[in-house]
């Protein structure tokens, strides 16, 4: 992606108006017995913006995301989709849910499914979409990952790489208004990074409304409009890519930074 296309898309961060933010997450604060996993956490992303959070080990971005799925309570705060607060459960929930695609670190792909039926799956059952239409909804999406020619595989019989533009696939077709990604490339071999990042900047540029949780600092640097940095379960600061390179506002992020960036 050129620098100038990401430009492009990063005005849309500008303003933060109601009808701009798509994903609010207002105070939130989690537990886990004693211990505070979110503290007091607020983030807002607007409608098509692509927020990188980093931070260490621990520090809760995997805590955070699933927080937003509603995989796991909150114990405090408000977060909302598209101005609707997150249902505690029930079918609302289910309904919410289906508009928040989730792509983790290990693919979780069913084994005993083939390519095209892990990704008609939801859709089938979910919403209730009829099999030939979810077969083509399918097809075009693994298309657009660069599997058009795995779908009749198994995920064993796929790369790391493929089984996890494959998830990324599936995640899609549920149409979801929001996609998170929890370290989508950390159990990849370094060959096969790549190819998903490639899919993942193809998805920012298309307007996918995205939260990546990342440590692969040239897809911060090339497809975010903001990077967040967590620590101790705070988001500690929020700003562009270029501003969070080079000028860390925190000791915490020079630190981090320091860190990864010497190795
Ligand atoms: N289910 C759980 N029960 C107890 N502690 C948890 C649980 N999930 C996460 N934690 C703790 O919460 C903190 C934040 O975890 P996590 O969100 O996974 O961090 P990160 O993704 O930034 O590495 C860690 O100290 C972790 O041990
Ligand atoms: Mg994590």
């Amino acid at each position: 992606m050129s620098k100038s296309r990401a430009k492009g898309y990063r005005r849309i961060t500008m303003g933060r108006d109601a009808d701009n933010v798509l994903v609010r997450v207002e105070n939130v604060s989690k537990y886990f017995g004693s211990f505070q996993a979110l503290d007091d956490v607020s983030l807002d992303v607007n409608r098509g913006e692509v927020v990188v959070i980093i931070g260490p080990s621990g520090s809760g971005k995997s805590t955070l995301c699933r927080a937003i799925n509603r995989l796991e309570t909150i114990d405090s705060g408000v977060i909302s989709i598209d101005g609707e607060p997150l249902p505690a459960e029930g079918k609302a929930l289910a309904d919410l849910r289906a508009e928040v695609g989730m792509v983790f670190q290990s693919f979780n792909l069913f084994s005993h499914k083939t390519i095209l039926d892990n990704v008609t799956l939801g859709p089938i059952k979910v919403k209730k979409m009829k099999p030939a239409e979810a077969q083509e909804l399918a097809r075009g999406l693994l298309a657009r990952v660069g599997l058009a020619d795995q779908a009749e595989k198994f995920p064993a019989q796929l790369s790391g790489g493929q089984q996890q533009r494959a998830a990324i696939a599936r995640a899609l077709a549920m149409e979801p208004k929001v996609m998170l990604f929890d370290e989508p490339t950390s159990a990849l071999d370094p060959e096969m990074i790549t190819e998903v990042l490639d899919v993942m900047e193809s998805l920012a540029r298309g307007g996918m409304t995205m939260i990546v949780v990342t440590h692969e600092m040239g897809f911060a640097k090339k497809a975010a409009d903001s990077v967040a940095f967590m620590a101790d379960g705070k988001i500690l600061e929020r700003q562009s890519p270029e501003d969070f390179f080079a000028h860390p506002h925190t000791e915490r992020a020079r630190d981090f930074l320091n860190k990864i960036l010497t190795h």
